[in-house]
């Protein structure tokens, strides 16, 4: 096994040969090496919904006190359908601008735009190497993809989820909060990262596990009967909504005409409205409801007001801050600028030890 200098972490020691454990460890070094380091983005491809919200960036929040979290734009990932040039820069300021509006705070995050990074491309181009033609083809959201834009069938399309697998590698990130539509590709990063360091018999890439709070990953349903909420299924609630709009929507949600026997089991577009109302309000409302519904007094309506208003208390002080932000496009650039700093850094370095470890000369 070669030692490969590195960040240092508990298992292996730095190079001037203490390990990290010492309790007199000064808390700048705590902070920057024994956090785990923590990796997401989402891509600038519309607005951020409820779904985002709940399934992702709330958990980016919450993780940014215990971790060192890098939380970026993927505007490269983007690119497989296209977009004008035109909409590149503002698409992905929009999502700057909402990702800071529901609370990812750039002093204790690193916040920035993926295509502001190019050092994730020569990781990509290594990883490439040693991802294969049929597995990639296996991965199902190529295959829907190239289902659905069967002219567009394109080689980033392919490897997607190894420039996804050098986004997470090249912090070498520990957890990824993202929702389960996002497994397989983290399987491929996982495979990226235990064939790197089985080729050269290093230790060198952690295998990043995909991270949710509870027990399992969130799936917010769609409002329309449908599984999912999602931008490709045109069923949001996005953040910058305003109550009435909410309203409007959570009033048009499909329901059936009640329960016909006490206890009886949800069907699925009941089911959807109380996973949305376990999820955006009290404990004591869900039970109220859910209650109702067990002795059959259940009234839609009421339901749907209690729950329109709950989400609207939610996202009220969110829309608030995502108008703030996004008329401020300097301070949008200066955050833009200090993430792609400080992600440029942790990737270079990376990116440096990678080299080595090919055979590159590093100079
Ligand atoms: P969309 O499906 O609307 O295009 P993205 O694919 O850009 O959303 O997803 C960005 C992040 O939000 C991913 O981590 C994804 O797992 C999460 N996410 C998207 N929709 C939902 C949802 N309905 N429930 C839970 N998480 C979701
Ligand atoms: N594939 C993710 C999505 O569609 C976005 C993404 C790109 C990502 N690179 C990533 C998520 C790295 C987590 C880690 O939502």
């Amino acid at each position: 096994m070669t030692f490969i200098e590195g960040t240092p972490t508990q298992k292996n020691p730095n190079k001037f040969g203490f390990s990290f454990t010492y309790p007199y460890l000064c808390k700048k070094y705590k902070n920057k090496y024994m956090k785990e380091i923590v990796l997401s983005g989402i891509r600038p491809t519309g607005n951020l919904h409820l779904g985002n919200y709940y399934g992702a960036v709330q958990n980016f929040v919450k993780m940014q006190e215990d971790y060192n979290c890098y939380y970026f734009i993927a505007d490269w990932h983007s690119l497989t359908s296209h977009p004008k040039p035109e909409d590149i820069q503002q698409s992905a300021r929009t999502i700057l601008a909402e990702y800071l509006a529901c609370g990812i705070d750039p002093e204790k995050s690193t916040i920035y735009i993926q295509s502001d990074v190019p050092d994730t491309i020569e990781l990509y181009l290594y990883l490439n190497m040693n991802c294969y033609l049929g597995e990639l083809e296996r991965v199902t959201t190529f295959k829907e993809k190239a289902r659905k834009q069967p002219d567009n069938v394109n080689a980033g399309l392919l490897t997607y989820p190894t420039l996804m697998a050098a986004d997470i590698l090249q912090h070498r990130a520990a957890k990824v909060p993202v929702g389960k539509d996002q497994e397989q590709n983290m399987e491929m990063a996982r495979k990226c990262a235990r064939r790197f360091n089985n080729i050269y018999g290093v230790e060198f890439f952690p295998e990043p596990q995909n991270f949710y709070f509870g027990d399992h990953a969130i799936k917010i349903p769609g409002l329309d009967g449908s599984g999912k909420m999602g931008k490709s299924e045109g069923n949001c609630i996005y953040l910058y909504e305003d109550a009435k709009s909410i309203e409007k929507k959570v009033k048009r949600a499909v329901t059936d005409s009640g329960p016909t026997e006490p206890n009886q089991q949800k069907p699925e577009v009941i089911q959807n409205l109380f996973t949305l109302m376990e999820i955006a309000s009290s404990k004591d409302t869900y039970d109220y409801f859910n209650e109702k519904w067990n002795d059959m007094s259940i009234r839609y309506g009421d339901m749907k007001k209690q729950l329109a208003e709950d989400i609207v208390k939610t996202l009220a002080p969110i829309r608030e801050r995502i108008l703030e932000y996004k008329s401020n496009q300097e301070l949008l650039d200066k955050v833009a600028k200090m993430g792609a700093e400080k992600a440029h850094e942790s990737a270079a370095a990376t990116l440096r030890e990678v080299r080595k470890i090919i055979g590159f000369k590093v100079y």
